[in-house]
């Protein structure tokens, strides 16, 4: 198979790596692509650095054996601690969120002021400060923790009386005044602090945008990754020549692309209900994995927690 044929491989802690995924399926509409969610241990964001990483560590190992031609991390909390791991281990480009997500942020910000809203996790990790002051070290950076928000559309999806519908086709879809409460105390710390951008630091809170931005103040830009991602992906693929394109057109290959979803979840009818309301097209092909049986890649030599 030509690498341009490949899929795509995308993995998230579970559902929420869809609203990436369906980025990437926007800007990129003939890629094929393999989404693994790693949903029974979900969420991510209040476990250990340790435990995320190890968990990584066996994702990478699932997608070794998966012939993709490149691996998106859309999880801020797997990206935050293990993206180095796979990078260093996989013979295909791997993207994290939180590089595109702060580059968003600072080409967005006046005030040079940024809030970020992630997980606890992705919070104490400081990897976004750390990746905002990378690219411009004279921007101010605050933290809110917001797994709370994480737990809130976790419970909106498991009870979902909206999940016959498209998120995106009714942007006030989660509008109730448990979430807005829940998004009040989540954005608190960022308050008062002049920030005019917010990014959007878990797969899970574009769904929650309309509720985080009202919490915020309407004037609050707003920035998450998966837009980012999905453009430094096809820029990576187009220099690669690794998009499928012009060659496959040519040769007649160039069919309906493929998506491919796995999930550790026992839950598979869950998942694809769940599932289609975040990315937009019924989840036709949906795998078991059980990733705690899998061996781990070896770690980075040297690498301390
Ligand atoms: N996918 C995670 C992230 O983007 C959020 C959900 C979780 O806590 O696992 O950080």
């Amino acid at each position: 198979m030509l690498d341009s044929e490949k899929p795509i491989g995308i993995f998230d802690s579970g559902l929420g790596g869809l609203t990436v995924a369906r980025a990437i399926a926007s800007v990129l509409p003939n890629e094929s692509i393999t989404y693994l969610g790693d949903t029974k241990r979900c969420p991510y964001g209040t476990r250990s650095q340790a435990e995320v990483r190890l968990f990584v560590r066996q994702v990478g190992a699932w997608f070794a054996h998966r012939d993709v031609k490149a691996v998106i991390v859309a999880c801020n909390t797997a990206t935050a601690a293990g993206l180095d791991v796979l990078q260093s281990s996989l013979d295909v480009p791997v993207l994290g969120v939180i590089e595109p997500g702060a580059r968003a942020a600072i080409q967005a910000t006046r005030t040079r002021r940024v809030g970020v809203l992630a997980t606890q996790g992705t919070v104490s990790s400081g990897s976004y400060p750390r990746a905002i002051h990378d690219l411009d070290a004279g921007v101010k950076v605050f933290q809110a923790p917001g797994s709370v928000l994480v737990e809130i559309v976790e419970e909106e999806l498991a009870n979902g009386p909206h999940l016959h519908q498209d998120w995106m086709s009714d942007k006030q879809i989660f509008d109730t005044p448990a979430v807005n409460a829940v998004a009040r105390t989540a954005v608190e710390p960022l308050l008062g602090k002049g920030v005019d951008t917010v990014v959007l630091g878990c797969t899970h809170f574009p769904l929650l945008a309309p509720e985080i931005r009202h919490a915020l103040g309407e004037d609050v830009m707003l920035v998450s990754s998966a837009e980012e991602i999905a453009s430094e992906l096809r820029e990576t693929l187009r220099r690669r020549n690794e998009l499928v394109g012009p060659a496959e057109a040519a040769k007649g290959t160039a069919g309906e692309p493929l998506y491919r979803f796995a999930t550790t979840s026992d839950d598979i009818t869950g998942f694809a209900v769940a599932g289609s309301f975040i990315f937009g097209h019924a989840l036709d092909s949906i795998e078991h994995v059980d990733l705690d049986g899998i061996e781990a890649l070896p770690d980075v030599p040297g690498y301390e927690a």
